[in-house]
């Protein structure tokens, strides 16, 4: 049987989270979820997404091709998406936690297993060639460790990957806190935004930011 962790039980005192702010701490990310660091949260980061995937659904009914998401993790959620029938990709910056995640989607039937691609890399710089119709960061993991600067280098490559129409998902519960900083990133980027609440599970609910280009 699976066991679920509460994370209210989860002692974060060895937790290296938090926003960095210099260039030593940014390479710091690499490590943050490396197997010794992880290994006492791993229920906390395989924890079930039913909410999720019910919210992304409807979304990924809507777009043609797959979807992309940052900081994929273990693939918690693309593992689901890709059970549902739909084809996903993601960036992620843990050897470690992209290897967990290859571990379980080797459990998957063969053509499940096809429609997952992962490659490592940065979430504020990457360039994979071609667009997305939905991009999206689950889990609160735009300012798990990044600064502003991170962030919006972060949102200037998922601009340069969305396709014309294309939608952006951030689970962003510090909404209101960096609400002064979206508005910015708003009219920087002539952007839509407006938020809605996703449940997760168990354990909370999430502001979801969903975010596209302005159309002129
Ligand atoms: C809370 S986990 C979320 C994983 C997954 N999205 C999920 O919902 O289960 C955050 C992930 O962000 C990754 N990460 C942190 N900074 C990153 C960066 N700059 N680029 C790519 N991945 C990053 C970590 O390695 C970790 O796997």
């Amino acid at each position: 049987m699976r066991q679920i962790i509460d994370p209210r039980t989860i002692d974060f005192s060895a937790w290296h989270g938090g926003i960095s702010t210099t260039e030593e701490e940014r390479g710091e990310w690499n490590n943050m979820y490396s197997a010794e660091r992880t290994r006492s949260l791993n229920g906390y980061l395989d924890r079930p997404c039913d909410g999720e995937i019910k919210y992304l659904l409807p979304f990924m009914r809507q777009i043609q091709g797959p979807s992309l998401e940052l900081a994929s993790g273990a693939m918690r959620i693309m593992m689901q998406l890709a059970l549902h029938g739909y084809e996903v990709h993601g960036i992620e910056g843990s050897p470690h936690m992209i290897e967990l995640g290859q571990k379980k989607i080797a459990t998957l039937p063969p053509e499940v297993q096809r429609r997952i691609h992962v490659i490592q890399g940065d979430m504020r710089d990457f360039s994979l060639g071609r667009t997305f119709g939905l991009i999206m960061i689950p889990f609160d993991s735009l300012w798990h460790n990044l600064n502003e600067i991170g962030a919006e280098q972060c949102i200037m490559a998922i601009l340069k990957h969305l396709a014309p129409g294309g939608i952006f998902l951030i689970d962003t519960p510090k909404f209101d806190e960096k609400a002064y900083w979206w508005e910015t990133i708003k009219e920087k980027f002539g952007l839509a935004l407006r938020t809605e609440t996703c449940t997760h599970g168990p354990f909370h609910q999430a502001e979801m930011l969903v975010g596209s280009k302005k159309t002129k």
